[in-house]
């Protein structure tokens, strides 16, 4: 979301309070996530793809501290014994469950000391006197990355096995018939952002990229479609998979989006502890990237690259210029995407009218990640701020860049220009993907 700007408010005071909604709300989710379950359940790994909760609870606390209180406030350490136990580079997920992590009241007590810290120096700190710390960056990139650990430990609820724990209301029902795709006309557009104070270093700089004219699917891939891949037999003709990904579903042995199980009258779905129907108008979720890659070739299509993907969701027709979001440059209401947890499923295709895109594209922002072709670059210029570790490390063939958040995302990490990545095998994120492909020469000129 959009940090109020310290333009025009020299003592900083609605930045202030922003900065301290922002965290306090960030914080609310982040005990939600882990005060349903027990002592017990905190410490244990429920998949080796994922930290112990009570692993990622201290972690964000440790991020806290080391760019708030020690970085930014020059304070003394809470506690610099424990740095290198929640380094996630030092420490592999697989083996977190074996560290000798904080017990939860500690872990607790440890992010309210640390916080108390914090608010302490916001009151304090000047908005303008280093890069770090002009707009609120640094206390802006804490929220995001406490909300970013959020999601994936809503992603570890998802894999936990017992029941159900978390309740929440369900998305909306459709409200528009949404279907079929968009023609995206040539021409340059600007991708990512030099404006927005809180994009962190891989959505930066602004810079224009110029594409031939493609089409786009209104709407993401759906639950009903993809059963007709499988029903075609689409996880057993290697034709429609990449070599990398037939290798790959070979040996995981993929049948379907994982949580998925057949029963007699076709899909059933396991969701935070509770089975239920696979429905049919709700976009796919828990695809790799090598799944979608195989689904949009079975279709005659194939996936988005990044740049299509951000052009059809900043990309306005009647300026020519760029927005934050596919409905324009404010921050997202409930009426525009299925973002922040609200509900705990994706929406039904049609149930956002209000955030589509002027050409027409549909949900984009929230309900699932959506994997494009790219690999994780930084854009032409980029520099890493404030460290190498959060984004630059990961640049290469490695990972695919997934965009536009999802139903377990929050507003804060989630905008036009936000770039999320993962290896192509991952499925237990929140990801599903929509369709594109080149327009025809005499569609083109229309
Ligand atoms: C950007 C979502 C891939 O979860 O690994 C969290 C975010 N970086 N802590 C991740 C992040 C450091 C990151 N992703
Ligand atoms: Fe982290």
């Amino acid at each position: 979301m959009r940090a109020p700007s310290t333009t025009g408010h020299a003592d900083g005071e609605q930045l202030r309070d922003h900065i301290a909604a922002e965290l306090a709300r960030a914080r609310s989710r982040t005990a939600l996530l882990t005060e349903v379950v027990d002592d017990a359940d905190l410490m244990r790994q429920h998949s080796p793809l994922m930290s112990p909760l009570v692993w990622d609870l201290a972690h964000v606390g440790n991020q806290e501290e080391l760019w708030l209180v020690r970085d930014v406030g020059g304070r003394e350490p809470v506690r610099c014994d424990i740095d290198e136990l929640y380094d996630a580079f030092k420490q592999p997920r697989r083996d977190r469950p074996a560290l000798p992590l904080l017990p939860p009241a500690e872990a607790r007590a440890y992010l309210g000391t640390v916080r108390d810290k914090v608010h302490d120096l916001l009151e304090a700190v000047s908005f303008t006197e280093r890069p770090l710390v002009a707009d609120g960056f640094a206390f802006g990139m804490i929220v995001q990355h406490e909300q970013q650990h959020d999601e994936t430990m809503l992603a570890t609820h998802q894999l936990r096995s017992g029941p159900a724990v978390l309740h929440a209301a369900p998305p909306p029902e459709p409200s528009a018939r949404v279907g079929g795709s968009v023609l995206v006309p040539a021409g340059a557009f600007t991708m990512g952002t030099d404006i927005d104070p809180w994009a962190l270093d891989n959505e930066r700089p602004a810079h224009v990229v110029d594409l031939p004219a493609y089409v786009i699917d209104a709407a993401p891939v759906s639950n009903g479609q993809y059963a007709e891949f499988i029903a075609d037999g689409g996880y057993t003709d290697p034709r429609w998979w990449s070599a990398a990904g037939w290798a790959y579903r070979v040996e995981a042995q993929l049948a379907a989006p994982l949580h998925w199980q057949p029963d007699s009258d076709g899909w059933a779905y396991r969701r935070f502890g509770r089975t239920e129907r696979v429905r049919s108008d709700e976009p796919v979720v828990h695809v790799c990237f090598h799944e979608a890659q195989a689904y949009a070739a079975w279709a005659g299509k194939r996936l988005p690259t990044e740049a299509e993907w951000e052009k059809a969701a900043r990309w306005d027709p009647a300026t020519g210029r760029s927005r934050r979001y596919p409905w324009g440059d404010d921050d997202p209401t409930d009426a525009h995407a299925n973002l922040g947890q609200r509900h705990l499923r994706p929406a039904p295709v049609g149930a956002y009218p209000a955030g589509a895109s002027p050409l027409g594209v549909h949900q984009l922002i929230g309900d699932v990640w959506e994997w494009t072709s790219t690999p994780l670059r930084g854009h032409p210029g980029f520099t890493a701020f404030p460290y190498r570790e959060y984004s630059e490390v990961f640049f290469g063939d490695e990972h695919r860049v997934l965009r536009g958040g999802s139903f377990g995302t929050d507003r804060s990490a989630c905008r036009g220009t936000f770039r999320n990545w993962d290896y192509p095998i991952r499925r237990q994120i929140f990801s599903g993907f929509r369709c594109a492909r080149d327009a025809h020469p005499d569609e083109s000129h229309r």
